[in-house]
Order: C-alpha cells, then structure tokens, then sequence
C-alpha cells in the first residue's frame, strides 16, 4: 500500500516535471554533483580570469569532498538558477538565495551557508535608510529579494531592474540610479575595492539566511548536504574559508 502510494507520488512528480530529481544514490553513482551558479556575484561566486570561485563555490567543492563527489559547474544567469532545478538540468543551486516563502515552495532549501542582509548604498551621503528612499530611483538586480524588499517599501519613485547585479552597482556609479541595494558583503568588498566611486554604506534594509537549493522533494541530496555543512562548521574548515573571504565567521547565529 505504502510502496503504491509512493509510486503514486513519483509518478505524479514525473508528470509535473517530466523528470527525476536525481536522489543521492543516482549521484553518488555518476560520482558528480552538478551545481549551478551565477558567476557574477562577488565575492560568493565569480570569475577570476577563467577561474569559477569565491565564498561559495569553495564551500560547494567542501561539501562535495566530504559527501565524496566531485562538482561539475555550471553557470548560468539568476534568473535561471532555480527554474533549471525543476527542469533537472542541474542538482543543486548555490548562488546566495535568501531563503522565502515563495521560493521554498518550488525548492528545497539546505541548512544556510550564511547569513547577510540587504544593504543601501549610495553616493549621496544622505540616503542611508529605507526613509531615505522615498521619492528615489532605486537599482537592482532582477529576481532578488532586493528586488522585493524594496518593492515592499513600496516608497521609491523607480525600482530599477539589471540583469546582474554588477549592472546595477554600474548604474549607481554612473548616477543613473539614487541607490543599489545588494547584499551587505558584496557592498563592503565592493567599496573597499573601488575607493574611487565613493560609496556610501547605509542600513541594512533586511536581512536573510541564505543556502543552497536542491529540487523540491530531494531531501536525500539536501540532507547529505546538511550532514557535510554540520560537519565543516564543527571541524573549522568552514571557518577558515569564511575568514578568507571576509575576516570573519559568517555562519548564521
Ligand atoms: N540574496 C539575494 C536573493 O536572495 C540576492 C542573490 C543574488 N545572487 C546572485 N548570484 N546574483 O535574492
């Protein structure tokens, strides 16, 4: 009865899909996790030269190698990350994904990697807090939770949208938007790196716990995952590449 009714289940997953989520027995099988990123979003994951890295794609190949497979990678745009999950193109997602209600209902989030928030920046000194947007044209990158949370605010004059979130930073820069808001590590990296643009740090307008995605219902690859994350957070190796990329532990509290 049991086995009927989960046979029933898949079948029906089947048809909404027209896929399998790989299960981790099918990916311990081939060996390799298939993980997508975006690539464009520093310092969690990026391109140097040619080389895919940052925060998270290193916390990814740990995880890997304590669940004893290997990563191939692919990058693709945001926007794309998790409908490709539904789609089976790839297993698993990590590309700095607040975890939301919305989102979880199409996905099955991990434990977080992380936990940040979404802060204001800008190069007038004055626009600091979500008061500080009203009447403003605010850039951000498109399907975020920036995206959201300012449209929540429901205060600005304009909420602009870019393809990546770079886009949205070159936008502020050119004084073509009021402010950007991004996450707040990316916004410290970035003033630190560019002293030349003179940005402005300002409040964080929310904040989130972010993780990686796997296909709705693969809880056997998420648990895995967790057991790894649990793992890395106890041994120190997850503390060590935490204080690499920002000089501090950035688990949630
Ligand atoms: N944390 C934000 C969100 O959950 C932004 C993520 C942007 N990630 C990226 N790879 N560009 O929507």
């Amino acid at each position: 009865m049991k086995t009927r009714r989960t046979f029933l289940l898949a079948a029906a997953a089947v048809a909404t899909t027209g896929a399998w989520a790989r299960p981790l027995d099918a990916i311990k099988k081939s060996g390799k996790l298939v993980a997508a990123t975006e690539g464009a979003f520093t310092p969690f994951n990026y391109f140097d030269g040619a080389k895919l890295t940052g925060f998270e794609v290193e916390v990814a190949e740990l995880m890997a190698k304590k669940m004893g497979l290997a990563i191939e990678w692919k990058t693709v745009g945001f926007d794309a990350l998790l409908t490709g999950l539904a789609q089976d193109r790839w297993d698993l997602v990590i590309a700095s994904h607040g975890i939301t209600d919305e989102r979880a209902k199409a996905v099955t989030f991990t434990a977080p990697h992380y936990c940040s928030g979404g802060m204001i920046v800008a190069k007038d000194a004055k626009i600091k807090t979500a008061k500080d947007l009203t009447g403003k044209t605010v850039g951000v990158q498109t399907g975020t939770t920036y995206l959201s949370n300012v449209q929540k605010l429901g205060t600005a004059k304009e909420v602009r949208n870019f393809p990546s979130d770079a886009d949205a930073r070159s936008a502020l820069a050119a004084g073509r938007v009021d402010a950007w808001v991004t996450d707040r590590f990316t916004a410290i990296e970035s003033a630190r790196k560019n002293p030349q643009l003179k940005l402005n740090l300002g409040a964080l307008l929310f904040t989130e716990q972010i993780a990686a995605a796997a296909a709705k219902g693969n809880t056997t690859l998420a648990q895995a995952w967790n057991d790894a994350l649990a793992k890395a957070m106890a041994d120190g190796s997850y503390a060590a590449l935490s204080k690499k990329y920002f000089g501090e532990d950035v688990r949630c509290k």
